[in-house]
């Protein structure tokens, strides 16, 4: 595993990170294999875990405390987000902030995240939605200094909303905010062109998140795949979206060097952007985390495939069934 120094926070985080959405919010999720998945992570060098109170109401934040607890020495980042009041994800442009971060609410949630992790400060805590509308409130700003303050938190952060890398532009630019979340892989490139050069320049910490797309990047996706009845996956792979996501993915297909995978090609990507400090694919297998891993041996891509790769962005705009 390489690791990365994680802006101006300092963190040298691992260059794949783990998402922790699905093992404690997706159907068909054998906890037997996501602990042996999160040990071996940790065994294989990842320091840094992505969570949430919104995945399973606390469950993968208590999934984490206790594997905190059970690798006492290790380096552990501990992030994890704060729900919106109105329990919406993702916010939508005419959403009140009142309704979504009121200061009480930040606190009561970052005081309920930290019993859940069972740790006495939480390394980066991320607003789990945004608007970029509430830069200029003051409410957000002094519940942050005060958490601070007391020791509770370490960093800030922003969980930006799919398919809108700026949508925090100016949030970053009050000095508050050390961190940010995003969407980046293979299709969606956007954060290139503002989001990326603003975090370079004020060193803010850059985690791609959705590495895969959701699962089309892994190349396992057909237009006859069904997901269990209840996976959110199903409301969001709708036909509309399964069908263009996997000829997306299929036109990658003959780009693929002998012996690489689709989703060793996908991580590569990103990994080639120095932009980009963390990956948090979302693991529940030991084989993904074994095979992960295995991407961050300093190789990157090609230069020529990371090239073709350019041109396989495919600029998406929030929809009914985004999310
Ligand atoms: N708003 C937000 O802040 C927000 C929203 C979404 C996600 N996130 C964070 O980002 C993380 C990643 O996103 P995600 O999990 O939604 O999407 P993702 O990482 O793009 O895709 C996860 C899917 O890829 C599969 N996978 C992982 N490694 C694989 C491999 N080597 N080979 C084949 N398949 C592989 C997983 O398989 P299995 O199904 O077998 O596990 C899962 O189905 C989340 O866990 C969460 O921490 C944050």
């Amino acid at each position: 595993m390489k690791y990365r120094r994680f802006g101006r926070t300092n963190f040298h985080s691992s260059e794949i990170g783990y998402g922790m959405w699905g093992l404690a919010g997706w159907t068909d999720t054998d906890a037997g294999e996501v602990a042996h998945a999160l040990d071996r992570a940790v065994e294989l060098g990842c320091n840094f875990f992505d969570t949430a109170w919104g995945y399973g109401r606390g469950k993968s934040e208590q999934i984490l405390g206790d594997l905190v607890k059970k690798h006492p020495g290790k380096e552990f980042y501990v992030a994890t987000k704060i729900p919106p009041k109105n329990f919406k994800w993702p916010s939508k442009p005419d959403y009140r902030f009142e309704d979504c971060f009121p200061a009480d609410h930040i606190i009561e949630y970052t005081e309920k995240s930290l019993r859940n992790l069972g740790v006495d400060c939480i390394d980066l805590q991320q607003f789990h939605v945004w608007e970029d509308a509430w830069a200029d409130r003051d409410e957000w700003k002094a519940a942050l200094e005060k958490l601070k303050k007391e020791g509770k938190v370490r960093h800030f952060g922003v969980s930006i909303n799919r398919w809108e890398p700026e949508n925090a532009l100016n949030t970053i630019r009050t000095g508050m905010i050390d961190a940010v979340q995003v969407i980046y892989n293979i299709f969606d490139q956007a954060p290139e062109d503002a989001l990326f050069p603003l975090c370079r320049e004020l060193d803010i910490a850059v985690i791609a998140r959705v590495p895969f797309d959701e699962g089309s990047l892994t190349g396992n996706l057909t237009k006859d795949t069904v997901f269990p009845p209840g996976d959110w996956r199903g409301t969001y792979f709708v036909p509309e979206n399964l069908n263009a996501s996997v000829d997306h993915a299929d036109a990658l297909r003959p780009l693929l060097p002998a012996g690489m995978t689709m989703p060793e090609m996908a991580l590569r990507f990103i990994l080639s952007n120095d932009d980009v400090h963390t990956i948090i694919p979302g693991m529940r297998r030991v084989r993904h985390v074994e095979a992960n891993i295995a991407a961050s041996d300093g190789r990157g891509l090609p230069e020529a495939l990371r090239l073709a790769l350019k041109g396989h962005r495919w600029d998406r705009e929030p929809t009914s069934w985004s999310q």
